[in-house]
């Protein structure tokens, strides 16, 4: 079975051609259009110029993933690109997956009605995709070794929830943020330094150039025997701590090696905590915070010493934020098809 898989739920505008096979989970084309330069002029997204620069981009971006998908260049002349596209989505798709929430209703819009609109037009069958849940299962591109259960940890500038997967479809929320998500607290943080939008790379990078620090911020509810989270007060107690201060290269090292820490320790705590709990052997870790190579070090380092038997699993880094292929691989393991008319863009749609 082959998807074309189209998502934009926040900054990027993204479409891929997914297939799976003997259980294989293969991503034929990936593309990905953001609109990041233009935010980081603003220090951050605002919702209607993501969404216009989606109208831009949605078309062209999902036409260069099909014709990618068979290996084939783009040509200079549009038209030509169109009708090669048209035909590979006729012939050779069988769905199409869709995100449709939760995200920003103009940029969800964008995907969902453009999925709609080729679903009436070609007559193919529409899967739409919880965003979230989708970040966990990029962790079965190209690893089809991935069993049930798993505790998933999605963390990303939006999100940071734990959850206990039972099969592909049926799974047990076990807590969340109950304020500011951990990629959601790096980027504010960054912008109280003056660091590049959105900021969790940027604090990975310094935070590796800083190891001797006296400064230590407090992980929030660290202790509490919760499967919540909660950022906003680090995101304060940083914000007290540079007030008023002139801040050296250096000083924005030990406050990113700080920060870093404070949102590592407490991540990797509940959720080798939950791994314990549900008796599970694997934990799936998803979303753009999972991309940063100090979570993943000190997840297993955790796990070796507390001598948990438990494998730590995260996706490509390419799959790790926001993306397509990840929505295609979650309606590949997934497939729950929907009559056009029945899909519709859900900003707030809940994991619980
Ligand atoms: O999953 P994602 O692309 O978008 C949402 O669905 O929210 O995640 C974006 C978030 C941003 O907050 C960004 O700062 C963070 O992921 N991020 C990182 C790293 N790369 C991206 N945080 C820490 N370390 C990284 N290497
Ligand atoms: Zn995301």
């Amino acid at each position: 079975m082959k998807v074309l898989s189209i998502e934009s739920s926040c900054d990027e505008t993204s479409a891929s051609v997914v297939k799976i096979q003997d259980n294989v989970i293969t991503v034929l084309s990936h593309i990905t259009a953001t609109s990041l330069d233009l935010h980081s002029k603003t220090g951050g997204i605002i919702p209607e110029n993501a969404a216009r620069e989606q109208v831009k981009y949605i078309m062209p971006v999902i036409i260069r993933a099909l014709i990618e998908s068979k290996n084939e260049t783009i040509k200079t002349d549009d038209k030509e690109n169109y009708t090669f596209a048209q035909k590979i989505l006729k012939q050779e798709i069988d769905s199409i997956a869709v995100t449709y929430g939760p995200g920003l209703i103009g940029s969800l819009l964008v995907g969902v009605e453009t999925a709609k609109t080729l679903s009436f037009t070609l007559n193919k069958p529409l899967i739409p995709v919880n965003h979230l849940l989708a970040h966990l299962f990029a962790n079965f591109i190209s690893q089809p070794n991935v069993t049930f259960p798993f505790i998933g940890l999605i963390v990303s500038g939006g999100h940071t929830d734990l959850l206990h997967f039972k099969s592909v479809s049926e799974y047990e929320w076990l807590g969340g943020t109950r304020d500011d998500a951990a990629g959601e607290a790096l980027d504010k943080i960054g912008r109280l330094m003056n660091l590049s939008y959105p900021a969790g790379p940027e604090i990975e990078k310094r935070a590796k150039q800083e190891i001797q620090t006296k400064i230590a911020f407090k992980s929030p509810i660290l202790n509490e025997n919760t499967f919540d989270f909660s950022f906003s007060g680090l995101k304060a107690e940083v914000m007290r701590y540079v007030q008023n201060k002139n801040l050296s290269e250096d000083n924005k090292n030990e406050i990113c090696f700080a920060v870093q820490k404070a949102v590592i320790d407490v991540l990797v705590k509940k959720t080798l905590a939950a791994a314990q709990q549900y008796n599970c052997p694997t934990i799936l870790l998803g979303g753009g915070v999972s991309a940063n190579q100090t979570l993943k070090e000190n997840f297993k380092q955790e796990a070796r010493s507390q001598k948990l038997e438990v494998k730590i699993l995260s996706p490509e880094k390419v799959y790790c934020t926001d993306n397509a292929a990840m929505i295609g691989a979650y309606a590949l393991l997934n497939t729950v098809e929907k009559p056009w008319k029945e899909v519709f863009a859900n900003p707030n749609l809940h994991l619980q």
